[in-house]
């Protein structure tokens, strides 16, 4: 009785003071690295510009682990979209415009921040083509480039030539976009990794729901049409859906793709996506009335039947997920919360209480995923959406 007492009492002197000196704003800064050699073979972001990512290298027992993280930031549908984004100021449409990047998260070389994956290679491939590395076209008259899938391959091919090609384990995964990216190219990055490398895919908030809006339409798979059909991805999505689904396009859609997919998969994504509701599920257009803007923006205003209508998307979501299928074939970590891109917030992947979901962090979960052979599926109970961060900034 008292030795257990007494242990217990060592054991928390001693975490104590390690936890308490664990720093959540660390963060390093990563330079750029481009590929100048892709522009020859049309491997270019909307302007024309050489394809870039960056790159911290693995160390000790992780150096021949590979991460390799796809950069988030919506879609361009529209010639005037696209051009509109060769000029974005993060760079989503040309590596002219880009800088170094802040590496956190679940791309953080800090142990205590980053459990798993901190001394892998980590990579953070940055979003320059507007299709979720899908395109294979070109507009001569307005000089678009839509060029997203040779732009994987070229950044793929040039991973694989500083190392990745003898990886024993490599993970792709991305946020937003770029998780929808990791999902489309799954089984096109497993392709070209050698057979002996344990290969898997991740992604976060990428798993974007084919529902009908709040007007009882389909406007969002609208858009995806229009994304599909500008930058000539048809040929590029898995020819496993579009062999069979009509209209095609909606073969840029998860729920279509994932039962096609053969490589491993984990999902992190939350059943209230913010983005989601936002974009999706209550869209800013045909004056979408002032009481779904406020409900939108602060829950605690939503009316009972707007509640209703919040939770039928959630029943909707959990239903498109995946089968778990057997060994690590799927993984998945849906939370309850209103957040949209999760893993490379410090706060919400290994550190604030309120993320967590069956005491687990989503860094435990990912982490014990990616390199174990059973699958996993952590779903939050609760029904409602959630503020999840605890933890004051
Ligand atoms: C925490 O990390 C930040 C960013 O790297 C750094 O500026 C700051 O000095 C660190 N704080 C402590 C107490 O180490
Ligand atoms: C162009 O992009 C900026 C933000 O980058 C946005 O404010 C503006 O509305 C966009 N214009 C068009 C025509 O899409
Ligand atoms: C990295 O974060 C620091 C602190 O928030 C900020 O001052 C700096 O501009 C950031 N750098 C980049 C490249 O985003
Ligand atoms: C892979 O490993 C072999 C043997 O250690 C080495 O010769 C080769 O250069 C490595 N390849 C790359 C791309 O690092
Ligand atoms: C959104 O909600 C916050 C508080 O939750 C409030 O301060 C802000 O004014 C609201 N914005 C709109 C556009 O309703
Ligand atoms: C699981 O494995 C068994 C035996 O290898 C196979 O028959 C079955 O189809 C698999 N189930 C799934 C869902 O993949």
């Amino acid at each position: 009785m008292y030795g257990r007492l007494y242990m217990l009492v060592s054991v928390l002197i001693l975490l104590a003071p390690v936890s308490l000196a664990v720093n959540y704003t660390y963060f390093k800064t990563v330079d750029l690295t481009y590929i100048p050699s892709a522009v020859k073979n049309g491997a270019v972001c909307l302007d024309g510009s050489p394809p870039a990512y960056h790159i911290d290298r693995g160390v000790g027992d992780g150096a021949r682990n590979w991460l390799v993280f796809i950069e988030g930031g919506g879609w361009c549908d529209t010639t005037e979209n696209c051009l509109n984004r060769t000029k974005n100021i993060f760079g989503l449409g040309s590596s002219k415009i880009m800088q170094a990047k802040n590496f956190t998260g679940l791309l953080s070389d800090n142990q205590q921040l980053n459990p798993y994956f901190y001394n892998w290679n980590r990579v953070f491939v940055r979003y320059c083509d507007g299709g979720s590395f899908t395109g294979n076209s070109f507009d001569p008259v307005n000089k678009l480039h839509y060029k997203g899938s040779k732009v994987f391959s070229a950044i793929v091919k040039d991973l694989l030539g500083k190392g990745m090609s003898n990886a024993t384990n490599a993970l792709i995964s991305g946020c937003s976009a770029g998780g929808l990216s990791a999902i489309l190219n799954c089984d096109k990055f497993r392709s070209f990794l050698p057979p002996h490398t344990n290969v898997k895919c991740a992604s976060d908030a990428g798993y974007f729901l084919h529902v009908k809006d709040v007007f009882g339409e389909y406007n969002y798979a609208n858009f995806y049409d229009r994304i599909v059909k500008l930058h000539g991805s048809t040929k590029n999505l898995p020819k496993a859906c579009t062999s069979s689904m009509r209209p095609r396009s909606l073969c840029f859609y998860p729920q279509y793709v994932v039962p096609h997919v053969e490589t491993p998969l984990f999902l992190i994504n939350s059943a209230y996506d913010a983005y989601q509701i936002g974009f999706i599920l209550a869209p800013s257009i045909n004056n979408l009335p002032q009481t779904w803007e406020r409900c939108k923006n602060d829950t605690t205003t939503c009316s009972p039947d707007q509640i209703e209508i919040l939770k039928g998307f959630r029943s909707e979501f959990l239903s498109a997920l995946p089968r778990l299928g057997n060994g690590s074939f799927r993984g998945m970590f849906i939370s309850s919360c209103l957040a949209h891109c999760q893993s490379q917030l410090q706060l919400n992947w290994n550190w604030d209480p309120g993320f967590r979901i069956e005491d687990k962090t989503m860094a435990e979960a990912l982490g014990s995923w990616s390199t174990g052979r059973s699958s996993l599926q952590i779903i939050a109970g609760s029904e409602l959406p959630k503020i999840c961060l605890t933890t004051p900034l």
